[in-house]
């Protein structure tokens, strides 16, 4: 079965993956708080997509640039004239809609047309709506309150996840205000002046840090074409409708790389091949095939310095999704930074040579996107039977070992036997130098195993009355996914730690 948003954010909240922010004070909206295991969890996307990227690779180098860059950067990357939304209030429930994601199904009461009801589009197919629309509709003529539309109609169809909007063309109470810009980054000032001189602003995307620094790496890097820098870090969007708790947040954390090529080379093989690499990561952290797609931007909807933009999308429990965009940007950003700044943004290419500024393909994706994705898609339950016959629920999360927020979790069989503490104290010790790992002595042994289930943890080794007092040393490996146990000594477990956390 397929598993709803509620039950993951009820797991979520339950074992500590994520709070709402500021939740004693009613919370924040789009903004969120990753707790113990979260916070792991996290870490271990980012540091996998670090390693992969990055430090094994010969052709990527690192950088962490500021979040708050000198304003003039928003102009040139056409930021402060452009990264707005349409938006549009209803007059009625006071509440804000970007424009180009509503639709609209009339409602019409005796051959007129009293209103629309809307959605946002990005999270239902027309299918869904029109049934959404027709639901709200039957509902209403039962209850004989069709008509006329009141701003409590409004109120209950907002609890149906769509809202009533009074038709424009009546005039009533409730028409929607003509679609206006809305731009999405946050404004602070830098420095003791408020006044226009010292408006800054907090990014809205780690890209432009590469773009601005690129020169600097080229300078002092060693580095040759074609080349990418890869940044991690946190961006901040103030976006209309933040939803689905953290696919679509205000603040945030993205992982992107510009791959910077010869402006006569092919990008287009370079793009499917960034596609191809993106795709097949996602997949090595676990992601099954099954939930991932391609989606390729039409022409029509390119900005217009792109030449084609390819998403990986996902299938989130709310929809099939954008996860990562991957994106040929031509060499627009170094050029509008080069004419900004007045500082030119070029390579010098020694077989022509001629200088020229190079083009680039951009990986981009939200950390925050994957760690939803691998939680829906690793989420299950299962009926599990026991010894004695007696037939349980069993949450299991199914991450993979190289993003599981605890790797091993190391079990006395009993916590009032010396001998069986100290030697797995010893092995906790031994492993904790390298691995995220728990020890649990309380409680039944079965229970204990459901729990580390519920967290994702790959394995359990129990230590038990075998292990002390027959040769050899070894534990109960259990394994989270089969459930199967067998005996292992302490260097096959290490080894095969090594070979599947990398
Ligand atoms: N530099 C290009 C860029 O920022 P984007 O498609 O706007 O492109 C890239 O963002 C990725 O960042 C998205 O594919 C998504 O994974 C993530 N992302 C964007 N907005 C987000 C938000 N409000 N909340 C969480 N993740 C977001």
């Amino acid at each position: 079965a397929e598993v709803s948003m509620e039950t993951i954010v009820a797991l979520c909240k339950r074992r500590g993956f994520i709070f709402q922010s500021s939740e004693i004070y009613g919370g924040f909206n789009g903004f969120f708080d990753y707790g113990p295991l979260g916070v792991e969890l996290k870490k271990n996307i980012r540091d996998c997509w670090w390693n992969d990227m990055v430090r094994r690779r010969d052709d990527v180098v690192g950088l962490e640039s500021s979040i708050i860059m000198h304003p003039k950067v928003w102009e040139a990357s056409g930021h402060v004239a452009g990264f707005s939304d349409p938006l549009v209030d209803c007059k009625t429930s006071k509440q804000r809609f970007r424009a180009d994601q509503l639709f609209f199904s009339p409602v019409v009461i005796d051959g007129k047309t009293v209103g629309y009801v809307s959605a946002l589009e990005s999270e239902r197919t027309t299918e869904e709506l029109q049934a959404a629309a027709e639901s709200f509709k039957r509902k209403k003529a039962l209850q004989g309150t069709l008509a006329p539309v009141t701003p409590k109609d409004f109120t209950e169809a907002r609890e149906d996840e769509h809202a009533l909007i009074p038709s424009p063309a009546t005039g009533e109470p409730g028409s929607l205000t003509a679609p206006r810009a809305f731009n999405m980054m946050f404004q602070t000032n830098v420095g003791a002046m408020t006044d226009g001189s010292s408006v800054a602003y907090l990014r809205p995307e780690t890209a432009q840090g590469m773009f601005v620094d690129f020169k600097n790496v080229v300078d002092t890097g060693r580095v040759k074409l074609p080349f990418g820098i890869a940044q991690i870090g946190k961006s901040f969007r103030n976006e209309i409708t933040p939803r689905n708790f953290i696919f679509r947040s205000r603040e945030f954390e993205q992982m992107e790389m510009e791959y910077f090529i010869h402006e006569d080379a092919d990008w287009k093989k370079s793009h499917d091949e960034w596609i191809e690499w993106c795709r097949s990561w996602l997949l090595s952290i676990g992601l099954p095939e099954s939930h991932l797609s391609l989606y390729t931007h039409p022409k029509e909807k390119l900005s217009f310095y792109s030449r084609g933009t390819v998403d990986i999308m996902f299938k989130y429990p709310f929809g099939v999704q954008e996860l990562w965009g991957i994106a040929a940007r031509g060499n627009y950003d170094l050029t509008q930074h080069a004419n900004a700044s007045g500082k030119p943004q070029e390579i010098f290419d020694e077989a022509t040579k001629k200088k020229f500024v190079p083009h680039v393909i951009e990986p981009a994706v939200g950390t925050d996107r994957i760690f939803l994705a691998t939680l829906c898609a690793g989420y299950a339950e299962e009926d599990v039977t026991d010894e004695k016959g007696n037939t349980e629920k069993r949450v299991v999360l199914r991450l993979s070992p190289r993003i599981a927020p605890v790797k091993v979790a190391v079990l006395p069989l009993l916590k009032n036997k010396e001998a069986l503490t100290q030697r797995a104290q010893a092995l906790y010790k031994k492993l904790q130098r390298r691995y995220a790992v728990f020890y649990d002595e309380s409680g039944a042994i079965g229970k204990r195993y459901r729990r580390q289930d519920e967290i994702g943890t790959p394995w359990c080794v129990t230590i038990d009355f075998d292990t002390i007092e027959k040769p050899g040393d070894t534990f109960t490996l259990r394994e989270r996914d089969s459930m199967t146990q067998k005996r292992i000594t302490e260097s096959d477990l290490f080894a095969l730690l090594e070979e599947q956390v990398y």
